[in-house]
């Protein structure tokens, strides 16, 4: 009997602390000037200037964050996301766009890319949204113009996870991006699929 009740008053607590972790509270963000939403949590702060329709970040983990980028209006006539090919296609089209943002000019900088999954679904929006993660490791050689090759140490610079939703409305391509280092990634991943599933492209209207 004593065995039972303590077993069980344990197994409250665990569902107390398992509680505690899953109790992130989010806020929405909805942009209905150029058509789109998505929650984020509460505790992310909102930078302005940094290159992007909407950013936020982490408050703790500056290198965790979250954008939105909307192709401009004029030059572009997207009809749905599959206009972007099938996820496959789309996943290594997002990873090379990547690859040339994050160009470096440093000699003796290389990167490793992989992409670790590609996926679409129909949201409760009965629109297509892409998803596709990627994974990229920036080493970097401390002297690369070192005459032996043992004095060329490299070393991981940085080695992060992107997690991208693509979507089409008003004939226009939103991503949602957000930008994790890996060791954080595990972590926050239940708070960070929460924000890839809640974007939504919204129409505009005329
Ligand atoms: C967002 O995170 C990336 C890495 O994950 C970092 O390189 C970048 O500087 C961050 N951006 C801002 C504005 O904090």
């Amino acid at each position: 009997m004593a065995l039972i009740l303590s077993s069980c008053i344990f197994s409250q607590i665990e569902g107390n602390a398992a509680f505690a972790q899953q109790s992130v509270e989010f806020r929405e963000f909805i942009d209905t000037f150029d058509g789109y939403s998505f929650n984020y949590p509460k505790n992310w702060i909102q930078v302005r200037g940094a290159n992007a329709d909407i950013f936020f970040r982490d408050p703790f983990v500056l290198d965790e964050n979250l954008s939105v980028e909307v192709s401009s209006p004029s030059s572009s006539s997207y009809k749905s996301v599959e206009d972007l090919g099938p996820p496959e296609e789309a996943g290594q089209k997002v990873l090379r766009q990547y690859l040339t943002e994050f160009m470096s000019t440093r000699l003796g900088v290389r990167r490793e890319s992989s992409i670790l999954s590609t996926s679409s679904r129909i949201a409760d929006d009965g629109k297509m949204y892409y998803q596709i993660e990627v994974n990229i490791k920036s080493y970097a050689s401390n002297n690369e113009l070192a005459v032996m090759p043992q004095d060329r140490v490299v070393r991981k610079e940085w080695d992060r996870r992107y997690l991208s939703v693509l979507g089409v409305e008003n004939n226009q391509l939103y991503e949602l991006r957000l930008q994790v280092p890996e060791n954080v990634f595990v972590e926050e991943e239940n708070d960070l699929r929460r924000v890839m599933d809640s974007f939504r492209v919204n129409k505009l209207s005329a």
